[in-house]
């Protein structure tokens, strides 16, 4: 690689605007992005959006048409020079992470590893005792469970101490149960390596469990990027927030930087008069009160106007209940989420407040 000083603020990964056709088609488009030593970012997106792609390139068995590859500051890859897969320093985890059927626990584990005979056993034992399968090293693929060939797959993928780390969501094929359990222990086993990970998922729930990180695609762009608690409560447009759970909108035309809604007015600055805008929140930050004889509670800076609302349904779903209602204020639904068993009958009056801190407004965009 052509040398470039490496410090603790250099990127482990880097890609600068990568773009990449298939017929005609855009499906990277200018995706640019950098992962830390030690970091796991998680490239989420809905099916399609071209995360694979961006994978595929950073491994290097697929060619960008433009754009620039680093790894420790170094160029791997751009138009013209182009360091092949295997020198790249990358290790890969797909979601079909074959193990090799004819070679036992060890031999798969020692696969991609050079030096002495001790040195790649002292390794292999070092990972599959990470792993928790150290009781296994002997043993043929065949004889361990879905998960424990997972954990061998990950042993196998990290032992040559890969800088990079790339994860093509590699937990899809495991039952739900299991997943949780082998995303925890891969986390942990990926954060004490130290390589730098790029994880792609389609699940919201997988990202906000895994990354420090996470990169939101649509479109083959990078629409958001932060930390999960920020990309979570700050989303960059309502696609964004639908991502990750339902929302409710409430919908409002923009007066003198002004929208009027059931709870109050909202501030929507710099919006030109007669624009319609989405003002989202999410069910969990929805707060209920009951009815007074047609009194609710008192406005408050932090929920602004309570609005008064019917119960329609309400179900309880395990962790939380789910409480949709009808305003009054002009027939629209809302819906609430209660973390306890809350089950007001149809009909109910009640009264609903949205925290204002959680709430985002966003001009409507003409359906695609
Ligand atoms: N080699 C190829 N030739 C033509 N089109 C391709 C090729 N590889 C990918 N595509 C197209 O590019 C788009 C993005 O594909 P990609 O596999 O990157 O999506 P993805 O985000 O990984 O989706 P998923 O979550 O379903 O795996 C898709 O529409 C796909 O059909
Ligand atoms: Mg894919």
């Amino acid at each position: 690689m052509r040398g470039i000083q490496v410090s603790d603020t250099t990127p482990r990964l880097e890609i600068r605007n990568l773009m990449r056709q298939f017929d005609g088609r855009m499906v990277v488009n200018d995706v640019s992005l950098t992962v830390m030593p030690g970091q796991v970012t998680c490239l989420l997106g809905p099916s399609g959006c071209g995360k694979s792609t961006t994978l595929r390139m950073i491994a290097g068995v697929d060619m960008q048409d433009s754009g620039e590859i680093y790894v420790d500051g170094s160029l791997v890859c751009d138009t013209v020079f182009r360091i092949p897969p295997e020198r790249r320093s990358v290790g890969l985890m797909f979601q079909d992470f074959a193990l090799f059927p004819h070679l036992s626990v060890a031999e798969n584990v020692a696969f991609g590893l050079s030096g002495s005979k001790e040195e790649k056993r002292a390794r292999v034992e070092e990972l599959l005792s990470r792993v928790n399968l150290l009781r296994f090293i002997d043993e043929y693929p065949h004889n361990l469970s879905g998960g424990e060939q997972q954990r061998v797959a990950l042993a196998r993928a990290l032992a040559p101490r890969p800088r990079i780390m790339l994860m093509d969501e590699p937990f899809s094929g495991l039952d739900n149960r299991l997943r949780d359990e082998i995303r925890d222990s891969t986390l942990e086993v990926l954060k004490s390596e130290g390589s730098a990970v790029l994880l792609v998922t389609h699940e919201p729930e997988e990202a906000m469990r895994m990354a420090d990180e996470i990169a939101l695609m649509r479109d083959g762009k990078i629409v958001q990027q932060g930390a999960p608690y920020n990309i979570y409560n700050s989303p960059v447009d309502l696609n964004a927030a639908q991502f990750f759970s339902d929302v409710n909108v409430i919908n409002g035309t923009v007066q003198g930087a002004l929208t009027d809604t059931a709870f109050g007015q909202f501030l929507a600055p710099g919006v030109a008069d007669g624009t319609r805008v989405n003002i989202v929140i999410r069910p969990q930050h929805v707060k209920i009160d009951f009815d007074r004889s047609g009194r609710g509670p008192d406005p408050s800076p932090q929920t602004g106007t309570p609005a008064r609302a019917i119960v329609e349904r309400a179900r309880f779903l395990g962790k939380e209940s789910l409480v949709e209602f009808r305003l009054e204020y002009d027939g629209s639904y809302m819906t609430a989420a209660v973390p306890a068993v809350f089950l007001p009958a149809p009909g109910t009056p009640m009264w609903l407040m949205v925290r204002r801190e959680r709430c985002h407004v966003y001009q409507e965009t003409p359906a695609a």
